[in-house]
């Protein structure tokens, strides 16, 4: 079933004329970096009101000392699994165009994917909340919490926070990709999120083939998925790859 599923998958990839992916913290798992919701996930730790926006400017060292730091730790020792490389692969082949990401770990571009829209920014950066400077994670200076400019402002990581808008860019350019693309492969994402979970309903809307890669069944599944393969996403990716071997 598994396998039938694999080769299915290989042979639909193999036939598209343009394939996007849409991937979500469950790809980055492999990395060591722990996913948001379910088990083990960052909420059942932390209260998500701490991605609130309104609650970071309320009190930046807080939100600094239980989130972000420790995400600042994951994502610092954090390197590519077989899952984003074997996006990287399929875009080598010319078969992948772009991904879309929930992420803001910034493996799909480290594992040589070029065309990465980050929907909810990226963790690359930090920002200065009085003069907008911008400046490299790793740059920062984390002995003092929270890390300050020069000019005495806060950071705040360059991702969307909860209540914030997603970049008008990025939100532009993935609806067109979905509306375009005939085949979506959706790795790793809940599907809870809106508006990135509308993505592969705008894909399938528009006659695409919507693909699930996932542990566990989403809303997306019997829906808008046209089939789930079951399974780890570096396990999964590998095992379609080899279909061309
Ligand atoms: N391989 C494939 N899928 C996996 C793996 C794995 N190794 N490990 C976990 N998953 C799946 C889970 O079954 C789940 O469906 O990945 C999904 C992770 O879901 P979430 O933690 O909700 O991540 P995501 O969908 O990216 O969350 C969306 O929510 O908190 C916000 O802004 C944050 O971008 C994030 C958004």
């Amino acid at each position: 079933m598994m396998d039938d599923l694999t080769k299915r998958a290989a042979k639909d990839l193999a036939d598209a004329r343009y394939v996007t992916a849409l991937t979500g913290a469950g790809i980055s798992v492999e990395s060591g970096i722990p996913p948001f919701r379910g088990k083990g996930g960052v909420w059942e730790k932390i209260d998500p009101s701490y991605a609130d926006i309104d609650r970071f400017m309320r009190d930046p060292a807080d939100v600094w000392r239980v989130l972000i730091k420790e995400m600042k730790e994951v994502v610092d020792r954090a390197r590519p699994n077989d899952a984003h490389t074997g996006l990287a692969k399929l875009e080598e082949m010319e078969i992948l165009k772009s991904v879309i990401t929930q992420n803001v770990d910034g493996l799909h571009q480290m594992a040589g994917n070029t065309d990465v829209i980050e929907f909810h920014g990226t963790f690359a950066w930090q920002r200065c909340l009085a003069c907008d400077k911008k400046v490299g994670t790793g740059e920062i200076d984390i002995s003092e919490i929270p890390p300050r400019c020069d000019c005495g402002g806060i950071y705040r990581p360059d991702v969307i926070f909860f209540g914030e808008m997603i970049p008008p860019d990025a939100l532009i350019r993935s609806k067109q990709i979905a509306s375009e693309c005939d085949v979506m492969l959706v790795m790793g994402t809940s599907a809870v999120v809106h508006p990135a979970a509308t993505m592969p309903v705008i894909a399938k809307q528009s006659g695409a083939k919507v693909i699930e890669i996932n542990l566990e069944r989403t809303p997306l599944t019997d829906n808008i998925s046209d089939y789930l393969i079951m399974g780890k996403g570096g396990e999964v990716m590998n095992r379609i790859l080899a279909e061309w071997a």
